[in-house]
């Protein structure tokens, strides 16, 4: 009998319980009015009397540590309860936080800065309206130049030197004029052109420029240069470079990536040949590097500039370059996965 009865307090000890109605239930069991202990108490008179003090304080500790027992557990639980009136179930899992999307120029963006800040190339930006200097006359592009109207120019109504920058090109010039040589920076943002909408042009898209100016500094390097990144950037190497002009360079060359012809879209970005032309490029001219006051004797340098819309069309197979200005969030949705 006393065995059976440590059997039970073995048993009480080891009892764990999750929810109120549990212990309810082994609190009935063990100190109900039917209960173990009151069964074991109604025993008390049959037990033979050199056993009765033994079985007596067996039975008490058996009381005693359901008692207990019931007691720590209810507590436990309302404590629990407690908490979870102040900082919910700490146990629950997490909500899913919903995801944002970065917009494709973005993602492109950001992937032209990073390949360059690989080889030391540091962010610079400058403002989008602009005065003439720094769109026209700094790169080498007096007034009544000829080629002023190479791009469209939106002007400021009120105020015939100021403009919306044409191009990037101008942080150039506004770099130069703050810093030294070396000089190794790319230049990222918003252009705008007075040109007609279509599905390849807008009259804003975006541009990185780039810049390098040291001592030394060759053609050579720059065609390097143009090679790791377009390996970089589209895991393709094979470039060609098309003699060309530009004002603010000397020579000029554009830049041709041999992308291949497997999607309509391909077909549709390369007019059919294959080849993209990704940007425009060449040595600093001497002209501009005395605009800002660096001796184009003593230092040389390339520049390129390169457009960002249509390099996302062609990564993300997108057929319309207004859809990226467009905000149309089931466009955008798309872009959640692309870091
Ligand atoms: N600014 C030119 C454009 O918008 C692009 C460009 C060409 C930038 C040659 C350069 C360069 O820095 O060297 O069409």
């Amino acid at each position: 009998m006393i065995q059976k009865i440590k059997d039970h307090i073995a048993k009480v000890e080891a009892f764990t319980a999750t929810s109120k109605e549990e212990v309810e239930q082994f609190r009935i069991q063990y100190l109900g009015k039917k209960g173990i202990l009151n069964n074991f108490f109604a025993e008390f008179k049959n037990v033979p009397n050199e056993q009765k003090k033994d079985f007596g304080q067996a039975v008490n500790t058996l009381k005693q540590t359901a008692q207990e027992k019931v007691d720590t557990l209810k507590q436990a639980l309302e404590d629990k309860e407690t908490a979870k009136g102040v900082y919910g179930d700490l146990s629950r899992p997490g909500e899913p936080i919903p995801l944002g999307s970065r917009h494709p120029i973005s993602l492109v963006r950001n992937k032209i800065v990073e390949i360059f800040s690989r080889i030391g190339f540091n962010v610079s930006e400058g403002p989008e309206i602009e005065d003439d200097w720094h769109n026209f006359t700094a790169l080498n592009l007096p007034e009544y130049h000829p080629a002023r109207d190479m791009q469209d120019t939106f002007f400021v109504q009120k105020d015939p030197d100021l403009l919306l920058r044409t191009h990037t090109s101008t942080v150039q010039v506004r770099y130069m004029e703050n810093n030294k040589p070396p000089i190794r920076t790319i230049s990222p943002g918003r252009v705008y052109r007075n040109e007609a909408i279509s599905a390849r042009s807008h009259c804003f898209f975006h541009q990185v420029e780039g810049l390098y100016v040291d001592k030394g500094v060759s053609f050579a390097d720059l065609k390097q240069t143009l090679q790791y990144f377009t390996t970089e950037m589209f895991g393709k190497s094979k470039i060609r470079l098309r003699p060309s002009y530009f004002p603010f360079t000397e020579p000029s060359a554009e830049v041709d990536v041999y992308w291949g012809l497997e999607t309509e879209t391909d077909y549709k970005m390369t007019k059919g040949t294959g080849w993209l032309e990704i940007m425009g490029c060449g040595m600093v001219d001497p002209n501009v590097l005395k605009n800002c006051d660096i001796d184009p004797e003593e230092y040389s340098g390339f520049a390129f500039g390169m457009g960002i819309d249509r390099i996302a069309l062609l990564l993300h197979q997108i057929p319309d370059i207004r859809m990226l200005s467009e905000n149309d969030i089931r466009f955008l949705d798309q872009f959640k996965s692309v870091l």
